[in-house]
């Protein structure tokens, strides 16, 4: 990996040498298989190209100064993809399946691991879709499950750097009693007139609303939404937003730094009561967000105003990545080292 400059990797696709792959047919999943191609040769009736069977996770793999590649929380990813699975009527992936499918992945393509210092990682792309043909609506019988990775550059080079995020108020991302809290890819399919829409007015995200009473706090884009005010982490709880692992994560951190902790609804008319307010995720980790405009009320929000994010923001992120990259003790066991 001689030519690569890790410091300037951009959030996006390069080709890793390997990915690995297991197929479901007759009640029984395969062995894995190792391709080197990035291609699928798919069936077109498969269920996962016409009724949305599909469900996928990202996790990143971290190189410690050490020189040892380390997983963060790998087994709710896995956790997770049943949860999906199940939501979407498809074959669950076994979690020591999904384990065996991230060592060999990870172990196969080491080399495109990006080196400590660098900010960038190995992001890792569990997908797992319907393979069977159907016409009908119905489930398939048949599933596929692939692992790929792809070393990628932190989602905002200058670090925390805060940014402006839109209210969405005529788009919903996900119902109540829908598919919001599965990792599927209608929910991105819903999102991304928002998403477009917004990055169009020059704000990094869209944020949704709870698409019942458009009076709550669901989520930004793809990451969860936090604000802290008092001494507390405030969080969404909400029936159409993914159970990101990042925000389980920091709520922990959170209450190790002594700060109170709360998952309720969030509304809207709370949002002046923030001092510092963020995203989190896999991808954005900890995003802090500067300002919030609301297009329904014409009112904007204002955190960072020194274009900075807050010290509560900056100590979470610290703690978080300290954690990742084996910084700090893994006093939580939140840790695996891929070996
Ligand atoms: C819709 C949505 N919400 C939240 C998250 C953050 O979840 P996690 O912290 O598990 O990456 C993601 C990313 O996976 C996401 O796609």
């Amino acid at each position: 990996m001689e030519n690569v400059d890790w410091k300037t990797l951009p959030f996006g696709y390069i080709k890793a040498d390997y990915n690995v792959r297991s197929f479901y047919r007759e009640g029984k999943w395969s062995p894995l298989e190792v391709s080197d191609s990035e291609f699928i040769n798919i069936h077109i009736a498969a269920t996962g190209l016409h009724y949305g069977q599909e469900a996928f996770e990202g996790l990143k793999a971290y190189m410690g100064r050490d020189g040892k590649v380390r997983l963060f929380r790998w087994e709710e990813n896995a956790k997770r993809l049943l949860i999906s699975a199940e939501g979407v009527n498809m074959a669950p992936v076994p979690p020591e399946l999904f384990r065996e499918a991230l060592f060999k992945v990870i172990n196969l393509n080491r080399k495109f691991v990006p080196p400590y210092g660098s900010g960038a990682t190995l992001y890792i792309r569990p997908l797992l879709y319907g393979s069977g043909a159907e016409v009908g609506v119905k489930p398939s019988l048949e599933y596929t499950f692939i692992v790929f990775v792809t070393p990628v550059g932190p989602y905002f080079r200058e670090g925390i750097k805060p940014v402006n995020m839109l209210i969405t108020r005529d788009v919903d991302r996900a119902a109540p009693k829908g598919t919001g809290i599965y990792k599927v890819g209608g929910n991105y399919a819903a999102s991304l007139r928002a998403i477009i829409a917004a990055k169009c007015g020059g704000y990094a995200t869209a944020i949704f609303l709870d698409a019942k009473e458009k009076k709550y706090i669901d989520e930004c884009g793809p990451a969860n939404f936090f604000g802290i005010k008092d001494n507390t982490y405030v969080t969404p709880k909400s029936e159409s937003i993914l159970n990101s692992i990042t925000n389980m994560s920091l709520i922990e951190i959170a209450k190790d730094m002594g700060m109170k902790t709360e998952r309720r609804q969030v509304p809207v008319d709370e949002l002046p009561e923030f001092e510092e307010t963020g995203a989190c995720g896999t991808a954005a980790v900890i995003t802090p967000i500067a300002k919030i405009f609301d297009p329904g009320t014409n009112k904007t929000y204002e955190y960072c105003r020194d274009g900075k994010p807050g010290p509560w923001t900056h100590k979470l992120y610290n703690r978080l990545t300290d954690l990742q990259y084996g910084d700090e003790p893994d006093k939580f066991g939140w840790i695996t080292i891929v070996e």
